[in-house]
Order: structure tokens, then C-alpha cells, then sequence
């Protein structure tokens, strides 16, 4: 058997390397349009930073895992294609700012249709809205080949910076078909790719659109949770509540659960966000604005819970932050990946920034090249990197250096390095009062308060709170 996967991003990369480790016997072929991806794909030094992910390609690139840009050579030769090309937010026209944006899933379809020579099963591994499958089948049926397609839906559940655990060990793996017997056929012999390591318990079976739903959904109620616990954050330090305590004592009913409960500056993400804006503009094509009002809230305190972090910063600084240095320390939208999609830390880089705040940036992982371009837009005056310029940010090569004589330092990402920093050499460099606001709540507040720094946490009883901090 032969498997072509279109789009070597993070979900097509770590998938497709999972399915060549476990099925020695299956070539899978990962494509994409992009010659410089797929050159680092075959490299050293992999496109994508993800826990144990180094390991698993070396053990079967080569063998049975091939990186190429022959698009129509392997479209040709594959039995199974997986699509998991990108399906970013609409910018423009109808829908922009909230529909996915299908223009590369359609283009992929017609590439297909034109290349196939054989009949091939279809797997829609990007997130997509419900129906898409069906633009999918009209484009590929309208080939004049003769040639049988079967669609299926097979939505990933990956997270990144935990992708190779989660692949190894699904909680489920989705697939939805049509509900023939080529269809069946078509789940049947998906499923069987997984039943290789996931157990057959585990590989839930539904239609189409379910499939195709329970995605968005899914992605909908982990974002639902986070600015749930994130609104709360904000009663915890109105009143002196702890939100990590109370995180813990809701989840200890096992009707709630404990994850997902950890306060935050805000989620960020490739999908939560755009997944839920695509929800929600579902839900009003089809006659529902309540349902999409009701889930667009989710987005709105996450955008409330970013600025909130930023104002918050701003009133310990006696309301001024202009010319002062802030240490931003993290920058990836979670940890473990190099990965910043709409990560908290680009706002609030921008709004510390729009206060005249001298930035100071460090990740782990994260590209100086990469910091600029997100937080200040590709510059339209060619600047020698490429991205425009403001000279008040700047990125670090260590933590240790963003911090000195910094004003503050704001921890966005929750890398686990800054939890075991030297504090009190950081804060001996410092002017003083010497702040310091923990985004993720990884650090031991009062530690730090020992050592001097004005420390405070997003939920936490903050010894320097002052009036008006809800706001
Ligand atoms: C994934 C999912 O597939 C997407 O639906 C989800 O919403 C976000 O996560 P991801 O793997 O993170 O996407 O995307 P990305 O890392 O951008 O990779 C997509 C790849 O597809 C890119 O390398 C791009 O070059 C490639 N591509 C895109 C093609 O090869 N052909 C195209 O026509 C379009
Ligand atoms: C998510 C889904 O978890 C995954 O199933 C889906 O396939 C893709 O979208 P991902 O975005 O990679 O995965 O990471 P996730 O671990 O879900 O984190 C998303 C954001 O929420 C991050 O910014 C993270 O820091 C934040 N988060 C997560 C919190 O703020 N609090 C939490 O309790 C959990």
C-alpha cells in the first residue's frame, strides 16, 4: 500500500512519520508545494521543533517515509491521500476574519483530479468546516477518468509539543465515511492503518459530517474551558481566591475533570481560535446567531484576558512603562514547540510596544527572524531581515540577558527553564522595584517575594494589588 500525504506542516510531518514507524510495510510519501519545508524535512535539523519527533523520522526516512515535492508523481502512485494542507482565517471578502479560507483544500482537489490515474481514497486531515467533503467529492467527480473517489474525514487530535505522545497513544482516532459499502470499505481499510498500534476500541467510526463537526467542537469546548477558568482568574483577584486552588478543587469532581483548567495569559494556537470563529460563522450561515454568539464569547475573553495581563503590568510600572525595559520571557504559544501562531505573547509584545516600552524578548526555540516578523508585520521598506523595524524590540539570546536592568519581566511561555532561573542574580540586576508577572503561573511567587521582587500571577492573591486592578 502506498500513502501520499499533501502538506508538510505540523500535523502531515509527525502523522505521517507515526503511520511509516508503525506500518513498516505501507510507503508513505509526505508532498507540499513548499521546496524549502521539504528540504529541512529530509535534513538534520527538522522544519518543526516537537518533543521525541527527531527520533521517530530517523528511524524510517528512507526506509519507508519519503519527503518530496513531486506532487503529481505521488498523487499518481498513492492508494490513500491525506490532505492536510493549511485552512487559515478568510482575510478578505465574504466572511474574512471568521470563515476558514478553502482556497488550498479546493486547489489540492483539483490537483488530484487532474493527476489521479487510478481510484484512491481521500482523507481530509485539515480542519474544515462541515460540508467540505462534499466540495471535495464534486471536484474530484468531475474528472473524466471514470475514476472512483471515496472521501473520508479523519480530523487530528494532536497537540503540539505533545504530538509523538499523542499520536502513539490516541484517545480516539475519528474516521467518518459516507455510509455505502464503498464508503465502509473506505473507513475499513483506514481503520486498519491505525489498528496496527491504536486499539480497535479506541478508532470511533461516524458519518461524514460528524466526523467533520466534532472537530471544530472538540477544539470549541478546550477553548471554552481555558477562558472559562481565565474569567474566573479575574473574580480570584478581585477577592483574594487562588484560581489554581480553585482549578484544583472543581476538577477534582470527576464530572469536571482536572485538565485544561490551568490560567493563563490566553490560548493561542494555530486552531483554537480559528476553529471557533469558523464555528461561529457556521452557525449563522445556518439561521443559529444565539449559538454563535455564544461561542465567539470564548474568543472575546481570550482577547480580554491578553490586554488585562498587559494592563495590569502597566499599572505596577506607576501607569508608565515608556522607555522602561521589559523582559518578555517565552514567546512559542505553549511550550515545548517552536510553533507561534497566535500566540498571546505577539499581543502582548504590540501592546507593551504601543506604550513605548523598550521589549526585551527570549525563547528557547523561537527565531529572532520569527519574533520580528510576528510582533512587527513583514516591512514594506525591505529591512535587511525582512521584517520592519522598531528598534525598541529586541530579542535575547538567554533569559539572563532580557533581564538585565530590566523594569519587569512578564512570562508568557510556560517553558520549563524559567522555573528554575537564578532569581536573585536576575533580580540583583534590576532597578527596583523589581517586578515580575508569572503569565503562566509556573513560579513560586513568594520565593520571589523573599528576594525582593513585586511578584504577581494571573489569579493569585497579589500582595501589590492595588484599586481598580479588575479593569
Ligand atoms: C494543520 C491542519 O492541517 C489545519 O487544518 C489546521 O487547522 C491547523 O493545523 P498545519 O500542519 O499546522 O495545519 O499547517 P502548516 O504547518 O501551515 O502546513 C501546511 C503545509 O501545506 C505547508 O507546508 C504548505 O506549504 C503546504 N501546502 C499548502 C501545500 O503543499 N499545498 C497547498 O496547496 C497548500
Ligand atoms: C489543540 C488541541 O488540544 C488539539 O487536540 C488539536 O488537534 C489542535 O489544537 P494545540 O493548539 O497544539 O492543540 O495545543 P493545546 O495544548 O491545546 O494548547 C492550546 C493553547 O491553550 C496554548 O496556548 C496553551 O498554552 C493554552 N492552554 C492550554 C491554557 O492556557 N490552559 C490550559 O489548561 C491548556
Amino acid at each position: 500500500m502506498k500513502i501520499c500525504c499533501i502538506g508538510a506542516g505540523y500535523v502531515g510531518g509527525p502523522t505521517m512519520a507515526m503511520i511509516a514507524l508503525k506500518c513498516p510495510d505501507i510507503t508513505v510519501t509526505v508532498v507540499d508545494m513548499n521546496a524549502a519545508r521539504i528540504a529541512a524535512w529530509n535534513s538534520g535539523q527538522l522544519p518543526i521543533y516537537e518533543p521525541g519527533l527527531d527520533d521517530v523520522v530517523k528511524q524510517a526516512r528512507g526506509k519507508n517515509l519519503f519527503f518530496s515535492t513531486d506532487v503529481a508523481g505521488e498523487i499518481k502512485q498513492a492508494d490513500i491521500i491525506f490532505v492536510a494542507v493549511n485552512t487559515p482565517t478568510k482575510t478578505y471578502g465574504v466572511g474574512k476574519g471568521r470563515a476558514a479560507d478553502l482556497t488550498f483544500i479546493e486547489s489540492v482537489a483539483r490537483t488530484i483530479a487532474e493527476h489521479a490515474e487510478s481510484d484512491k481514497i481521500i482523507v481530509e486531515k485539515s480542519t474544515i468546516p462541515v460540508k467540505t467533503a462534499d466540495t471535495i467529492k464534486t471536484i474530484l467527480a468531475s474528472n473524466t477518468k471514470g475514476l472512483k473517489f471515496s472521501v473520508l474525514s479523519n480530523p487530528e487530535f494532536l497537540a503540539e509539543g505533545t504530538a509523538v505522545r499523542d499520536l502513539l497513544n490516541p484517545d480516539r482516532v475519528l474516521i467518518g465515511g459516507e455510509r455505502t459499502p464503498e464508503g465502509d470499505q473506505a473507513v475499513a481499510t483506514l481503520a486498519g492503518v491505525y489498528a496496527r498500534w491504536v486499539p480497535r476500541a479506541n478508532i470511533i467510526t461516524t458519518n461524514l459530517w460528524s466526523s467533520e463537526l466534532s472537530k471544530l467542537v472538540a477544539n470549541a469546548f478546550l477553548a471554552q474551558r481555558i477562558s472559562s477558568i481565565n474569567s474566573i482568574s479575574a473574580l480570584c483577584e478581585a477577592t483574594g481566591a487562588d484560581v489554581d486552588e480553585v482549578a484544583h478543587a472543581i476538577g477534582k469532581d470527576s464530572r469536571i475533570g482536572p485538565k485544561f483548567l490551568k490560567s493563563s495569559v490566553g490560548f493561542g494556537g494555530s486552531c483554537f481560535q480559528k476553529d471557533i470563529l469558523n464555528l461561529a460563522y457556521l452557525c449563522e450561515s445556518f439561521g443559529l446567531p444565539e449559538v454563535a454568539a455564544y461561542w465567539t464569547s470564548v474568543v472575546s475573553i481570550n482577547d480580554w484576558q491578553k490586554h488585562r495581563f498587559v494592563a495590569h503590568i502597566g499599572r505596577e510600572l506607576f501607569n508608565t512603562v515608556a522607555d522602561k525595559k521589559i523582559a518578555v520571557l517565552g514567546f512559542a504559544f505553549k511550550k515545548d514547540t517552536n510553533d507561534t501562531r497566535e500566540s498571546a505573547a505577539i499581543n502582548v509584545c504590540r501592546d507593551l510596544l504601543a506604550e513605548r516600552a523598550l521589549v526585551s524578548v527570549y525563547d528557547p526555540k523561537v527565531p529572532a527572524e520569527e519574533i520580528r516578523r510576528d510582533v512587527l508585520g513583514t516591512g514594506s521598506t525591505g529591512s535587511p531581515q525582512g521584517a520592519a523595524d522598531n528598534p525598541r524590540l529586541t530579542v535575547a539570546k538567554d533569559a539572563y540577558e532580557a533581564c538585565a536592568g530590566a523594569h519587569a519581566i512578564a512570562i508568557v511561555t510556560e517553558w520549563d527553564e524559567f522555573k528554575t532561573l537564578d532569581y536573585a542574580k536576575i533580580f540583583a540586576g534590576m532597578p527596583k522595584p523589581a517586578c515580575l508577572f508569572d503569565g503562566r503561573n509556573i513560579v513560586d511567587l513568594a520565593a520571589l517575594r523573599k528576594i525582593g521582587f513585586k511578584a504577581s500571577g494571573i489569579g493569585k492573591p497579589n500582595a501589590h494589588r492595588r484599586e481598580g486592578d479588575t479593569a
